[in-house]
């Protein structure tokens, strides 16, 4: 086989992940619950550098300077495989990179899944999360499908909780401002390990959150599961903001945007949003609503651009010759 191609799609967390516990093994520092998307999808196409120990690496047509965020990843891989030459790994992704939509998650998620296939390594299901974390602590999320929680307590595993069709909510992301963001996740969490007074309260939150929205997705409950999602998105933007120096993603349209969200609400429909490092709003609905919903955010000034999608499946090949 002389190549493989793979995607994966971006996840977002309702429970969220910033800190790490480990820099070297990336391992967060707390659990995560997220949802799939299907709608967007990163695709990575792999082949051997034939007789060079070079790895080359293009992302969105662009060949990169810096692999540092990749580098790990292969050298993992590297060991298992016992592959003395380098890859040609060509990335890309149908939507905004580094814009707070999860773009390293899908991208590494699609990468481990492709290389796993072209050297034919038949990795346990532990090893593809070990080697996917190395590259984001996102990633070993976007390998699975559905709601899916990344377990860090006691055990590391990644698991799905739910699968998309037993409980298919529409997700709908609001575009804000696709600029790439200023703060990397990777360096606003260790900006926030080391300065935030709010950090220890939102590692002690973590369990009882996990707990309440494990159940919430068990009992297919909206309201609270919303209900846990804002609390804890809102926790976390508290963590940034009091980080020195301060870290802040949501602008104000991101703010109008959720006011908007808000006034939905109480108008009888059930939703829920939650924002990551990045302006983007992400909504959470029942199917039925979101006709509705797209039309009072559509002509929003705030919003550039309206996402639609639903809970996607986990990473896997598509193609290989
Ligand atoms: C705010 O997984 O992108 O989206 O591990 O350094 O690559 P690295 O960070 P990353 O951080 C995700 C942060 C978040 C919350 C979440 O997805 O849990």
């Amino acid at each position: 086989m002389s190549e493989v191609t793979a995607i994966a799609h971006p996840n977002f967390a309702l429970v969220k992940y910033w800190g790490k516990a480990d820099s070297v093994s990336n391992k967060p520092a707390m659990s995560s619950i997220s949802l799939t998307i299907d709608a967007l999808t990163s695709t990575t196409n792999i082949s051997k550098n034939q007789g060079s120990s070079e790895n080359i690496w293009i992302l969105n047509g662009e060949e990169q300077n810096d692999l540092a965020r990749i580098n790990p990843v292969l050298k993992y891989l590297n060991n298992i495989s016992r592959n003395n030459y380098g890859c040609i790994i060509k990335s890309g992704n149908n939507f905004p990179t580094s814009a707070g939509l999860a773009s390293s998650a899908s991208g590494i998620a699609s990468l481990v899944i492709a290389y796993n296939q072209l050297f034919r390594l038949d990795m346990s299901f532990d090893q593809l999360v070990e080697a996917s974390m190395l590259g984001s602590g996102s990633a070993p999320r976007s390998l699975l499908g559905g709601f899916v929680i990344l377990n860090v307590e006691n055990e590391l595993y990644s698991q799905t909780i739910l699968e998309p069709e037993d409980w298919p909510l529409s997700i709908i992301i609001c575009i804000t401002d696709d600029k790439e963001k200023i703060i990397s996740s990777r360096e606003g969490m260790e900006i926030s390990r080391k300065t935030s007074p709010f950090y220890q309260s939102w590692l002690d939150t973590n369990k009882g959150d996990i707990q309440i929205a494990k159940s919430a997705i068990a009992e297919q409950d909206i309201k609270k599961l919303g209900e846990v999602t804002e609390k804890n998105c809102y926790l976390m933007h508290q963590v940034m903001r009091t980080s020195s120096p301060q870290i802040n993603y949501m602008t104000e349209r991101t703010n109008n945007c959720i006011e908007e969200i808000k006034e939905i609400r109480k108008d009888g429909i059930e939703l829920f949003f939650t924002v990551d490092a990045g302006p983007q709003v992400k909504i959470v609905c029942k199917p039925e609503d979101k006709e509705l919903i797209k039309d009072r955010l559509i002509n929003k000034p705030y919003v550039t651009k309206l996402v639609e999608a639903n809970i996607g499946n986990g990473a896997r090949v598509i193609d290989e010759g």
